[in-house]
């Protein structure tokens, strides 16, 4: 049966655990410019509604890494769902590609294509969540800090598709996690349930930045405005007044604690520039590993058909 990563919900510990050890031979192996072509010959389909810089490049660059080869569907090149249906889409892509990775509005799109596909869809962002980031981060946090259980990750800003993916990875990695938000701007409570609902999770919401960041491991934020957004950016602008990683929020963590951002960030809005480029951000390391993790899933989505 294939399977797909459309959420960090279609994984578990195991699973999660099988991606980090792949992508951490494949990062050894790709500083060492040793090959790894376990793709050669594949196809990968790339649908994307929205613009993107890290998840392209990545996804693009890791097929070829692996051997693999992968088509680019711009926003306009296909029109998802309006010049022709989704479900049509996936099964024609289907007889030509191995694999689909799609970046879409609606989280919708992204399960109808996995729906009606015979090959592995990723989702690399949706409204809903954005998974391979969240691995990604993950993975970065093992590295600098050897393990995931009992660390506490807070998360100022938007309960948006970024907290949604983190929720529920901390819920099934054993990490505590507080997102601080303003209201209004909470994570679906579909999802604050599920990962409420995992053994042994521990996940808050505050409206206090203080009271979620006191102490932790690390911090971590996102763009106040996502992609699609932007009708609401003057609304949100005022509702996330305070809600910034900056020199005051850092020094109520603990101390070293690792600053982190999905990117791309909005300087000066949810964190200021000292601490983005600061010696505790790890956000380039998130980027780069973004290409390991990716490289990861789609070799282990790969072996599943
Ligand atoms: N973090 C991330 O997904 O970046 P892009 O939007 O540039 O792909
Ligand atoms: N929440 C942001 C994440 C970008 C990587 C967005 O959806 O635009």
């Amino acid at each position: 049966m294939k399977r797909d990563l459309l959420s960090i919900g279609d994984l578990s510990r195991a699973d999660c655990e099988a991606i980090f050890t792949l992508a951490k031979t494949l990062k050894a192996a790709a500083r060492a410019r040793r090959k790894h072509r376990r793709l050669e010959g594949r196809a990968m389909a790339m649908i994307f509604e929205k613009p993107s810089l890290r998840t392209r490049v990545t996804f693009e660059i890791g097929i070829a890494q692996l051997g693999g080869t992968a088509v680019y569907l711009a926003p306009n090149d296909i029109r998802l769902g309006e010049r022709e249906s989704v479900a049509d889409i996936a099964r024609n892509l289907s007889r030509w590609v191995d694999l689909i990775v799609a970046r879409t509005f609606s989280h919708d799109s992204v399960r109808g294509l996995a729906a009606n596909a015979t090959v592995p869809v990723i989702n690399a962002l949706s409204d809903w969540e954005h998974p391979c980031q969240v691995l990604a981060d993950c993975f970065t946090l093992i590295e600098k800090r050897r393990r995931l259980r009992g660390l506490r990750l807070a998360f100022v800003g938007d309960g948006n598709n970024m907290v949604h993916s983190w929720m529920l990875a901390a819920s099934v990695l054993g990490i505590e996690f507080r997102l601080a938000c303003p209201a209004g701007y909470e994570p679906d409570p579909r999802i604050v349930a599920a990962a409420r609902d995992a053994p042994g999770s521990r996940v808050s919401v505050t409206r206090s930045v203080e009271e979620a960041v006191r102490g932790v491991d690390a911090l971590y934020t996102d763009v106040w405005t996502s992609m699609g957004q932007e009708a609401e950016e003057t609304r949100r602008r005022e509702a996330f007044r305070g809600y910034q990683i900056n020199a005051e929020t850092l020094a109520l963590a603990e101390r070293g604690a690792l600053v982190m951002h999905c990117l791309p960030a909005h300087r000066g809005d949810e964190i200021t520039d000292d601490v983005l480029d600061g010696p505790q951000s790890v956000v380039l390391d998130q980027a780069e590993n973004r290409l390991h993790v990716q490289k990861a899933v789609m070799v282990w989505l790969s072996r599943r058909k």
